[in-house]
């Protein structure tokens, strides 16, 4: 991933762009190879918003209308039955100077394969026009405000009932966190948070500042899936990706996903981990230009690892907590929970299984050679593993 200069003093917003970019890239593909006859982008928040380049290019707006592009050429060289595909793009922006910005901007840059609509007004109020807009196939939300109270469970309900959807928001933490004990705040904490009583204030005064912050995302995260549900009464999984301020270790936003996919929370953690390889990255470097330091060596992707890696005995005990000696099948849908539950990466329980079988402790009964070196179970084929005693 290339580091664009024109993200300086708004490296956060890369950060962001990047996993939108590379995730929604893998969905579509995804998506598109299924057999799906129509896929929608949504950006309930579209800005422009600070690029003042004539093509947008650091925006959300220009980045979807490049992946559908691309995603689509990648697929009609693999398959001709692509073309009967509809993509269409929703773009929604309140302020009116911007919208018209919005406007232009489609008229000259939007393939003329994909079908753009432009909303003007406040995305929660447009709802059921999006609805509308987005048919019957597939969807894909972006959901980027400014501030913290614009998603609220409440004003993103009606989206969030949508089945066959997914949702990628950003949820300004540190604006809440600041608030998070004024009581006249507390109505559009409870909209974020669900009922906060006493009992979870005084929780939280307890924790570290990193336990905080954990707590609060994923009250977060429980409430947006109590509207969201499950697929024909199957259950949906929730995963968050942290960006951190351009300078100080501290996080700026969470990206929280929302899915009723098992696959695409496992996919969504991949290009997670890629991305937050790459936020160090951008720290490392920029942390170099602002002492003109000239960099002792080129990192490697490896040489952050560290940065980003769980606690490698924490993973190792959930391991064993969780095979037993009888050999038993572990899929996508025990992965996708793991993740859920823990944060942790594939990358995380891919190494911690790999130091559990070279000590004796573990096996997967359908990897043969026992000589793979990267991925030591393929969850995707439900391997059987089991515990030694
Ligand atoms: C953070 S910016 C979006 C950035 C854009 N998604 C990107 O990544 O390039 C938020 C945008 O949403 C617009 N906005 C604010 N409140 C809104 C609302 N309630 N409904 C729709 N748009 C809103 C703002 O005018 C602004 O352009």
């Amino acid at each position: 991933m290339e580091i664009d200069k024109s993200y300086d003093g708004r490296e956060h917003s890369l950060i962001k762009h990047e996993l939108l970019g590379s995730y929604l890239e893998k969905l579509l593909y995804i998506v598109g190879g299924s057999g799906e006859k129509e896929i929608t982008y949504v950006d309930c928040f579209s800005g422009p918003w600070a690029d003042d380049s004539d093509d947008l290019h650091g925006t959300s707006i220009a980045i979807s209308l490049d992946i559908i592009k691309r995603v689509r050429e990648g697929l009609a060289a693999k398959n001709n039955n692509i073309y009967d595909i509809k993509f269409r793009a929703v773009y929604v922006e309140e302020n009116k100077s911007r919208f018209r910005k919005l406007k232009g901007y489609l008229e000259g840059n939007c393939p003329s394969f994909i079908e753009h609509h432009e909303l003007s007004g406040d995305y929660s109020d447009l709802q059921d026009d999006i609805l509308n807009v987005c048919g019957k196939g597939f969807a894909f939300f972006f959901v980027d405000p400014k501030g913290w109270k614009d998603v609220g469970v409440p004003r993103l309900s009606k989206l969030l009932r949508r089945s066959r959807s997914e949702f990628l928001i950003t949820f300004m933490y540190d604006f809440m966190n600041r608030f998070l004990k004024l009581e006249d705040l507390r109505d559009p904490v409870q909209s974020m948070l669900g009922k906060v009583d006493q009992e979870f204030l005084s929780e939280l005064q307890n924790k570290t500042p990193k336990e905080r912050e954990d707590a609060v995302v994923r009250r977060y995260r429980e409430h947006l899936k109590s509207v969201f549900g499950g697929e024909a009464n199957k259950k949906s999984w929730t995963y968050h990706a942290t960006v951190l301020n351009k300078d100080k270790n501290r996080t700026v936003y969470h990206m929280v996903y929302l899915t009723r996919h098992p696959k695409g929370i496992v996919v969504f953690s991949r290009e997670s981990h890629q991305v937050a390889i790459f936020q160090h990255r951008v720290r490392y470097e920029k942390q170099n230009r602002i002492t003109g330091q000239m960099p002792l060596f080129v990192p490697e992707d490896d040489d952050f690892q560290g940065e980003v890696a769980a606690n490698i005995e924490d993973v190792k005990t959930y391991w064993l907590d969780h095979l037993s000696s009888a050999p038993a099948a572990y899929g996508q849908a025990e992965l996708a929970d793991w993740l859920e539950e823990t944060g942790w990466l594939e990358y995380d329980f891919q190494r911690a299984f790999n130091e559990l079988r070279k000590e004796g402790q573990v096996e997967n009964l359908d990897d043969k050679s026992n000589q793979r070196t990267k991925r030591f179970v393929h969850f995707d084929k439900n391997e059987r593993l089991r515990k030694l005693a």
